[in-house]
């Protein structure tokens, strides 16, 4: 069984991310800990919690990391994510207390004892921190899964930078350098496919037949970012990135991509953007698998499927089957 870290920002895509982590048996999930980026690391706590809570996995212990990026002002993305950073659904806080030790403790600790897996789906601000403070740990993770970036596509919040990095540049280039420093490659699910996936209120309503409870949650959570995706991108629908992050990790044949040499800009007009060196100018060895591909119907199906918990041992409907072939 993987053994891994989710280290997040949530956020109405990172909860998905979690209900989904959370329903897969062949994940151990060490722990989650939590960065500024969408909301503040404290807020994004208590918002994983209440992930973990509907999903039944509250025994999944929640570290609180970085509250400010590397360099620069903090900026947050609450008008994209709602100012609970769960879509204003103000769902009620669950009781329990966070442990003292911070996310950089909890991960240096964890990866001093034996190699493990990190999915990322915020900015990289508590990777960056770990890594300058124990460069030597970069070695011991296994597989680093960073929700982040873009090369094709067009950016989320500029022109040309996605979120995650652009909010800390800083940290995404220092990850970028180490992984290349260490010869290894950081697997980047970036908006080049992330973009792809887009929960439509068809689907939703699936969800709500299928299983309401889960359905109602997934409603609350996503009627803000939907309204947002209309007003500003004109999707009926909204996307969501991070679950396909962790869909990736646990079958990488839902995306392909290339192998090259990705450097992050940090200052100016382009600042988080992924430069990828697509056509090897640069003769560096990839520090990179950027992920440029990925089929939308199958990852759909197995997002639902997990979530919705239809997986082995329950018999679907003939007309729930034929919800998801429309897929
Ligand atoms: C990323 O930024 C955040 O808004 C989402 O949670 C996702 O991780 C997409 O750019
Ligand atoms: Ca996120």
């Amino acid at each position: 069984m993987p053994k891994v870290i989710i280290d997040c920002d949530p956020g109405i895509d990172d909860v998905l991310a979690l209900l989904l982590a959370a329903a897969s048996p062949e994940l151990e999930i060490v722990g989650i800990t939590t960065v500024s980026g969408n909301v503040p690391a404290d807020m994004g706590a208590g918002n994983a919690r209440k992930a973990l809570a509907q999903a039944g996995r509250l025994d999944i212990p929640v570290y609180i990391g970085e509250m400010v990026p590397l360099k620069g002002k903090y900026v947050d993305a609450m008008d994209t994510h709602g100012s609970d950073g769960l879509g204003e659904s103000f769902l009620p806080e669950i009781p329990g207390v966070f442990p003292e030790k911070s996310a950089v403790d909890f991960l240096e600790e964890e990866l001093e004892k034996e190699e493990i897996s990190i999915i990322a789906l915020g900015p990289l601000t508590n990777l960056a921190r770990l890594f300058l403070k124990r460069p030597e740990l970069v070695d011991r993770v296994s597989r680093l899964v960073s929700m982040g970036g873009n090369f094709k596509s067009h950016g989320n919040c500029s022109p040309v930078a996605e979120y995650n990095y652009w909010c800390d540049p800083k940290a995404a280039r220092i990850c970028y350098q180490m992984f290349a420093d260490a010869g290894k490659k950081i697997e980047m699910a970036g908006l080049d496919v992330t973009r792809k996936i887009v929960l439509t209120p068809n689907l939703l309503s699936y969800m709500e037949r299928l299983d309401p409870k889960t359905g109602a949650f997934v409603r609350k959570v996503t009627g803000f970012y939907m309204d947002f995706h209309w007003e500003y991108e004109g999707i009926i629908g909204c996307v969501i990135n991070d679950p396909l992050a962790v869909a990736y990790f646990l079958d990488p044949s839902l995306c392909s991509g290339i192998e090259r040499y990705v450097e992050v800009e940090t200052e100016g007009i382009c600042r988080g953007q992924t430069v990828v060196d697509s056509m090897n100018f640069w003769k560096k060895e990839p520090n990179s698998l950027v992920l440029t591909e990925t089929d939308a119907g199958r990852f759909m199906r197995f997002f639902l499927t997990r979530i919705l918990r239809k997986e082995d041992g329950t018999r679907w409907a003939k007309e729930e089957l034929s919800c998801l072939e429309q897929l």
